[in-house]
């Protein structure tokens, strides 16, 4: 057994009451001044006010005493939503849509995912990895400790079960969880063009069996949205996925009110993401279902398109989370801190609900709760150190990363 005390810090932590933290509980954190974490072998053993730390703790068994001199302590990001495997970037896109092209009809012109699927198709898997490798490591850079990874730039089902694999590696090769989730349904892919129908049957016949198969997704999502998966599509894929034992979430109402919040509250789904353009009453039964509202202020920020009603998600009772959903194409960062600015600044989300959001409510909107998303005892020591006096550091210093320290159960990796 090894065990550390981190002592002298500004400790501040989401209260995890055995669900997400919805409606005004969002904002509720656990503050402790002068803090200490207990840690043994990479699991917090106590957590609380220094003194009473050190009064619970048999000094002589301890290995490693870490003065946090102060500083600001948060649980690591929980990053709920990317699409971190690719390789290629797609700038002179982004300088298309900057000139004002649509996002949607780039992809109806077979650029956006479509491009991306032509690379991924033809990369090798040491190359994928490699690239997909440099992504998860500037986001634990920046903090980010446990990480969902979709595929969905395979569109075949070779090139899928390659990018799980990768994925799978990169949860086993660098020092964080990684959370796999299969996204087949991502767009339909040129060699069925006008057969969305066609390709549903290939997901549900071929894909979603070969994974359960090979046990290599926890989830499975769909982008359910006009002109790529239609709400019928999704609720079919994704009846069949849960039937093979994978959690499910949804690409919902991006850009058209499809009634994909719907869709997710009657499957009961682990997270409806994106929420842009969904209507109240579809809000309002992700509330009676408890579905977590997973928001993705950086895509509407590079879109350019209005940002989801956080604040009134809140205010209505759901639990909502953040995340980065890093792409080549929507929103090309990896970065929490500056999710959780324009989460505070732009969608009036307060610093603690931001908190809460990239913590607590992103690790159950993932299935992670239990082990990551805040400092209680029984959970991984997974923690950052922020130079400023509180959480509300991460959005007031906007573009700058305040992180000096990443811990991942309780082993420094940045
Ligand atoms: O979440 N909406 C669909 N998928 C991604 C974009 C992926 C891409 O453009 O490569 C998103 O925004
Ligand atoms: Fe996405």
């Amino acid at each position: 057994m090894t065990a550390q005390l981190f002592k002298n810090a500004r400790i501040f932590s989401p209260v995890d009451a055995g669900i997400p933290a919805a409606g005004k509980d969002q904002g509720k954190i656990r503050i402790h001044d002068r803090g200490a974490l207990l840690v043994g072998n990479g699991l917090i053993t106590d957590v609380g006010d220094m003194d009473i730390v050190r009064g619970r703790t048999v000094m002589g068994m301890i290995d490693e005493v870490v003065d946090c001199r102060g500083r600001t302590m948060i649980p690591g990001f929980v990053d709920p939503h990317t699409h971190m495997c690719f390789t290629e970037l797609r700038e002179a896109e982004f300088e298309l849509r900057m000139a004002g092209t649509p996002y949607m009809e780039i992809l109806a012109m077979g650029g956006g995912i479509l491009s991306s699927v032509k690379t991924v198709r033809n990369a090798s898997e040491e190359a994928l990895f490699e690239a997909s490798r440099r992504r998860v490591q500037t986001a634990l850079r920046l903090g980010t400790t446990t990480i969902e990874i979709k595929s969905g730039y395979g569109l075949d089902t070779a090139t899928e079960l390659k990018m799980l694999r990768v994925i799978d590696r990169l949860g086993r090769e660098m020092p964080l969880d990684v959370v796999p989730t299969f996204l087949g349904a991502h767009a339909v892919p040129v060699e069925y063009r006008d057969r969305a129908d066609a390709f549903v049957d290939l997901v549900v016949g071929e894909m979603i069996p070969e994974i359960r198969e090979q046990g290599i997704a926890r989830f499975c999502d769909v982008f359910c949205e006009k002109g790529v998966f239609s709400i019928d599509q999704a609720r079919r894929i994704l009846e069949a996925a849960r039937t093979a034992g994978l959690g499910v979430r949804i690409h919902a109402d991006e850009v058209h009110d499809l009634g994909g919040a719907a869709l997710a509250a009657a499957l009961g789904a682990a997270s409806a993401d994106h929420l842009l353009a969904a209507s109240d009453d579809n809000l309002q039964r992700m509330v009676e279902a408890g579905v977590t509202a997973v928001l993705l202020p950086a895509t509407a920020y590079s879109l350019r398109k209005p940002y989801a009603r956080a604040r009134h998600m809140i205010d209505a009772g759901l639990a909502v989370a953040l995340a980065t959903d890093c792409n080549p194409g929507s929103s090309y960062t990896e970065s929490m801190p500056f999710v959780i600015g324009l989460a505070v600044v732009n969608m009036f989300m307060t610093p603690f609900e931001a908190l809460t959001a990239g913590t607590l409510n992103a690790a159950y909107a993932i299935g992670m709760a239990r082990s990551v998303g805040s400092l209680d005892p029984g959970k991984q020591a997974d923690f950052l150190l922020l130079d400023g006096d509180s959480p509300t550091i991460l959005a007031y210093h906007a573009g700058v990363s305040p992180i000096t320290a990443v811990y991942k159960r309780g082993k420094r990796v940045f």
